[in-house]
Formats: structure tokens, sequence, C-alpha cells
């Protein structure tokens, strides 16, 4: 399934990657798949690495920004058509630029999620453990692989309750995106609303 009802289609029809690329943009992100660059300051261009493979990341990512939606996920306005009628998926995706800041992150995730104290304690509230244990928490639930054998995550796991969690748990249920790597760095927050949402949702499970 390929995205559709793509908003601000001609605010972003004029855009042309080689020649954005020839300006040299500021990198501000990258990962083991993509290079991200800044874009008119309120979106990215996330640029897939390789010729092969790495571009079915950008792909399963856009597919699944539909299935996650954008309550879950940053918004992706528009991606290298050219390509997608191919084999390998777009080499560039426009997205949503979102605040990545891993504490504040996990501060929007203690309002959403309760977390129990003593395991917060037992994380020394370090966004990076919280995450990681969040995402084998997800696991825990949304796959019967279990991939983690963490107390913790079961512990975690086991306090899921509330709005905001249970309809992620369904989205990630149905969408074709592995929750065991949602790492503090793969969230961030939507300034606008103040919501968490994911940036990086490309693999698939
Ligand atoms: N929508 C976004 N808003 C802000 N920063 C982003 C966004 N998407 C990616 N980044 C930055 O770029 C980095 C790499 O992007 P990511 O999607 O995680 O690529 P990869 O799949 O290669 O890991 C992120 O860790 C983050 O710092
Ligand atoms: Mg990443």
């Amino acid at each position: 399934m390929i995205l559709t009802n793509l908003l601000f289609e001609s605010y972003f029809q004029d855009f042309n990657f080689d020649e954005f690329m020839a300006r040299n943009p500021v990198l501000f992100g990258s990962g083991q798949t993509r290079d991200v660059y800044e874009y008119k300051t309120d979106f990215v261009i996330k640029v897939a690495l390789g010729n092969n493979g790495e571009k079915h990341i950008n792909l399963n990512e856009v597919n699944n920004h539909e299935c996650l939606t954008e309550k879950y996920s940053a918004k992706i306005f528009d991606y290298d058509r050219s390509v997608i009628a191919g084999f390998q998926g777009p080499k560039w995706i426009i997205m949503e630029r979102v605040k990545v800041n891993p504490y504040g992150s996990m501060m929007k995730l203690e309002k959403l999620v309760p977390i129990d104290d003593a395991i917060m304690l037992e994380l020394k509230r370090d966004p990076d453990r919280v995450f990681m244990y969040f995402s084998f928490a997800l696991d825990v639930v949304t796959t019967n692989k279990r991939r983690s054998k963490q107390a913790i995550a079961q512990r975690i796991a086991d306090g899921f309750k509330g709005e905001w969690i249970k309809g992620l748990i369904d989205r990630l249920k149905k969408c074709e995106v592995d929750s065991f790597d949602f790492h503090s760095l793969n969230w961030g927050v939507r300034e606008s609303t103040g919501e968490l949402v994911l940036i990086d949702y490309g693999d698939k499970i």
C-alpha cells in the first residue's frame, strides 16, 4: 500500500532532490541506513544510503506511516516517486521535523505510560535504558518472539494501560514495524502539539 492523500502536495511539488543536494544541505542526523538533512526548518529529508536493500527502509517507513497514523509517527509529506514504481523504494522522503531529546521524550513517555517507580529507580531514570526496556516490553506484547529475556520488560508490559499505549500496541500488531529497536533516539516530540512520536519506523519485523 502506498501513501495516497498527501497533504502539502503543492507545497512540496517544487522539491528537486538533485538541486537540494547540490546546495550542501546541513546534515544533522545519520543512522545506519540513512542520512538526514534539514529542509525548510520544519522538515527533514531522509536519504537512504547505498543502492540496494537500504532503500527498502524508506518504503517501509512510507507504508508504516499510513498504518501507524500520525498519532504515533512523524508525518511523511512526500517521497521519491520515480523510484517507488520500481522494486527498491524511494531514495528520499520528506518528513516532519520533531524535537529529538531523549530526556524530554522520556518525560512525555512517563505521562503516557505508567511505569512503576521501582522500575524507574532500577533503570536510574536513564532515557536510554528506559526506552530500551520499553521497546522490549512492546516486543513482549506485540509479538510472540520474546527476544528479550529480561524480567523487567515483562514488568513494564504488565503495567501497560491507558488509551495511548493500548492504541500503540494495536497499531504495532497490525503494522510491519519492528518495535524491538525503539531506542531513545528513534522518538521525538512534535513541538506544535507536544505529542511523542516515532521518527525511525522503517524496520520490518
Ligand atoms: N523527523 C525527524 N526529526 C528530527 N530529527 C530526525 C528525524 N528523523 C531523523 N532524525 C535524526 O536523524 C537520525 C537518523 O535518522 P533515522 O531515521 O533514525 O535513521 P536510521 O534509520 O538510519 O537509523 C535520528 O537519530 C535523528 O537524530
Ligand atoms: Mg535510527
